[in-house]
């Protein structure tokens, strides 16, 4: 049987023999449902020693539901959010977290997925004005969906700006393992450190089979999420099974191992198409994806034999994403047929 491998997305892979076996291990016997359980237990403990005795965890089935669920804490519909545009939040949640929360999105356009307080203040104001949708949390992701990096400075920043105008900092962190990896700090240090109040944790792109977390800097800004996760119909009754995973993952850095090879991968994949003068990288590689801009008349050959994703089409410009299962020969395969086909 061929083995299909594409740079289609890092959850287009499979899950990590590694999370699989803790899947199987955990498929014994009877358990508390809901959460109620020694592997979430073990797995919440694992949390704290990753992100900070404080830290609240809560559990949920996939991404858009940490980043609604999450903002949902801790807004009002009378609330806005600010993110860039090109945010998973504004693009790619089919509107659910303006559904679920009633807020606001305002979004600010920019060239590298990244915003600043320069970007965003003209935003920041109307507090008090009981005809504007007060200002009340900054989101960022982290890696971008652009594949770049926020340095801690610059997450800082906005951390500080957020609360001195009595807003909260949340981070839309579905592959913030990758970025972790990249900046070689710990989970705490780009996160809560930092003045983060909340955060979605990624496990599915870093070789989980479903799984995410909610993280809230403690339980004083997490009040009552346990209601909110139940409406927004986020509440495993086998939460067994994400828990398992997630325990194994922050076990032995299975994390940190997964999250550096897929950037690794993808450093690699950009060094070597970028020896292709007709090929412009248009982003900086600091995560596991490269987004790129190619001759137009050839990225449906390519996708012919491998998947991937035209990012825009007016510019021509793609995205190659290396999840956990990339190897150096898929890579050197893909190159080779992008040379063979690009001349
Ligand atoms: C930046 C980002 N946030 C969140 C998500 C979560 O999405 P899902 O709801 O598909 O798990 C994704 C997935 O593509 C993503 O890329």
């Amino acid at each position: 049987m061929k083995i299909s491998k594409g740079f289609a997305s890092d959850n287009y892979s499979g899950v990590h023999p590694k999370l699989l076996e803790a899947i199987q291990k955990a498929n014994v016997g009877h358990a508390g449902a809901y959460g109620n359980d020694e592997y979430t237990a073990r797995a919440v403990k694992k949390f704290k020693e990753h992100f900070g005795k404080d830290v609240d965890v809560y559990f949920v089935y996939n991404g858009t539901g940490a980043n609604v669920l999450g903002l949902k804490m801790v807004t009002e519909s009378y609330n806005s959010i600010i993110c860039a545009e090109t945010a998973h939040l504004n693009v790619d949640e089919c509107d659910a977290p303006e559904n679920f929360t009633g807020c606001k999105l305002l979004t600010v356009p920019t060239d590298d997925g990244k915003i600043s307080v320069e970007k965003i203040k003209h935003l920041v104001y109307g507090f008090g004005d009981q005809h504007h949708a007060q200002p009340k949390v900054i989101s960022i992701t982290q890696p971008t969906e652009l594949g770049t990096l926020y340095s801690l400075k610059e997450i800082r920043e906005l951390a500080d700006y957020a609360h001195k105008n009595n807003m909260l900092l949340h981070i839309d962190g579905a592959r913030l393992s990758n970025a972790a990896a990249s900046l070689r700090k710990s989970l705490k240090e780009i996160t809560f450190y930092l003045g983060v109040d909340v955060l979605s944790f990624g496990g599915t792109k870093n070789g989980m089979m479903f799984g995410e977390a909610v993280i809230f800097r403690n339980k004083d800004v997490s009040k009552n999420f346990v209601y909110i996760r139940k409406q927004g119909m986020q509440l495993a009754s086998k939460m067994r099974f994400i828990s398992a995973q997630f325990e194994e993952l922050l076990s032995n850095d299975l994390w940190l191992h997964n999250a550096r090879h897929s950037n690794k991968m993808a450093a690699i994949l950009a060094d070597e198409v970028k020896k292709n003068p007709k090929i412009k990288i248009t982003q900086k590689v600091q995560a596991n994806g490269v987004f790129a801009i190619l001759p137009r008349q050839y990225i449906s050959k390519l996708q012919k034999e491998y998947f991937f994703y035209t990012w825009n089409e007016e510019t021509s410009e793609v995205r190659w994403m290396c999840s956990f299962d990339t190897t150096e020969e898929d890579i050197h395969a893909f190159v080779a047929l992008i040379q063979k086909t690009i001349k």
